[in-house]
């Protein structure tokens, strides 16, 4: 493996996770939202947010991808099959990475097209460079440097997901994926 910076430790993010949890239940109070969490990144980070709210809240998961490589493909895939009735719902969509904004943005518009009352977000990272977007998550749980990260579900290629903590990817690993960029596949939208 040819990880670089070591970012945040397993335990560092598991005790935010609780404080999110917190301070998301004390938001909505007895009216739980449906909680749409995005697939594949933010797998590990819904999983351990929605086992602290309770066994009131809706859980459902959306599959996008956008990214390839360590660049966002400047598209957003899969929305097309996001046909949950989401009407008269209160909905918080849990991301792992607020970066180009694309994914929440697309995800956010979906929901309201779907039925929601209510689009609130909440990611676990968010890229410097994106503190200036318009579409900006109520609930964020750390700010991190514009590296691309792996760890707790994020991934590159694939790989590194299963990681407990978060790590910058080196750069020796960088110049690798430039080399094999010409084989990676953009994403296919239907
Ligand atoms: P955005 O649409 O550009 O905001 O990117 C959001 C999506 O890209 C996230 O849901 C992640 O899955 C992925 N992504 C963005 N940056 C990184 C990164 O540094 N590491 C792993 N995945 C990332
Ligand atoms: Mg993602």
């Amino acid at each position: 493996m040819k990880l670089g910076e070591f970012l945040l430790d397993s335990s560092t993010i598991q005790r935010r996770v609780a404080e999110l949890a917190k301070e998301i239940g004390a938001y909505y109070g007895k009216e739980l939202p449906t909680i749409i969490g995005l697939l594949d990144g933010g797998l590990f980070f819904v999983v351990d947010l929605v086992r602290q709210l309770g066994s009131d809240v809706r859980v459902i998961c959306w599959r996008l991808r956008s990214y390839v490589g360590t660049s966002s493909s400047g598209r957003v895939c899969g929305l097309e099959v996001c046909q949950d009735d989401l009407r008269g719902q209160r909905v918080l969509l849990v991301d792992d990475i607020l970066d180009t904004g694309r994914t929440l943005e697309s995800a956010s518009r979906r929901a309201w097209e779907l039925g929601a009352t209510e689009v609130e977000l909440c990611v676990l990272v968010r890229k410097a460079s994106s503190s200036g977007l318009s579409c900006q998550p109520r609930w964020i749980g750390f700010e991190i440097p514009d590296v691309f990260v792996v760890g707790y579900g994020m991934d590159y290629c694939g790989r590194y997901r299963t990681l407990p903590s978060l790590w910058a990817l080196s750069p020796a690993e960088e110049r690798i994926q430039a080399a094999e960029r010409t084989t990676i596949q953009s994403p296919r939208c239907r």
